[in-house]
């Protein structure tokens, strides 16, 4: 009687076993799978430097808008992941809106001269953080990645146009010009597309 029931509980223990794993297992493979697309993705960003990457990893956002400075602070934990949220601050990426642009031909030429320094975009922002946000790994809320926007859109208008686009271009010819020298083949990679 005792051993009957204790067979009894064996059979029930190994089914139960089974059914866990069954139930388990697809999710676990999943979850691996994704870990190691994740680190494939986070290995090329490392493989593959940019200029930007040599640049200061914080700014001073205290004078920035109350959703910039929560999207930058977001920028920090989220955009570094894979790479130096340094690839981010040190960016040549300059978002306007389209109605902007005309005004700023007007008030700013100089950052429509030399794309290395400023790529001026309407949008460009936005796309990038969507891209970003599309790769394995980057666990990223809608409503994040749009104060994420908000903090770079600002910030790539307060840092790089208007009376600071002197000193951004000095900064970021520096980091071209450090980069071209120490890392030749990747500069021509980036910046010097075959034709
Ligand atoms: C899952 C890994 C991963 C995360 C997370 C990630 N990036 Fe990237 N990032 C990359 C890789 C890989 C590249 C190299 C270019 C590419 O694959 O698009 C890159 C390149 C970049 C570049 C350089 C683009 C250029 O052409 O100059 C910028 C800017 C950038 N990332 C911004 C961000 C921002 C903003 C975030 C956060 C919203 C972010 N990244 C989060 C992997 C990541």
């Amino acid at each position: 009687m005792i051993q009957r029931q204790s067979r009894q509980y064996t059979f029930a223990a190994i089914f139960m076993g089974i059914l866990i794993s069954g139930i388990a297992a697809p999710g676990l493979s999943a979850e691996k799978a994704a870990d190691s697309a994740a680190e494939a993705e986070r290995q090329k960003a490392l493989k593959n430097p940019y200029p930007n990457d040599f640049g200061p990893d914080k700014i001073d956002a205290g004078k920035y808008s109350a959703e910039a400075r929560q999207g930058y602070e977001l920028m920090q934990v989220k955009c570094s992941r894979c790479h130096s949220p340094s690839r981010v601050l040190n960016s040549q990426f300059v978002d306007v809106k389209p109605e902007e642009l005309p005004n700023l031909k007007k008030t700013d030429p100089a950052i429509f001269k030399d794309p290395l320094v400023w790529q001026v975009e309407p949008k460009i922002w936005q796309r990038y953080v969507k891209r970003m946000m599309s790769k394995p790994g980057c666990e990223l809320a809608t409503e994040d990645g749009k104060k994420i926007w908000k903090f770079v859109v600002e910030d790539s208008l307060k840092r790089k146009t208007g009376a600071a686009a002197a000193a951004w271009k000095e900064h970021r010819r520096k980091l071209l010009d450090d980069f071209k020298e120490k890392h030749t083949k990747q500069y021509q990679e980036l910046f010097e597309p075959k034709p």
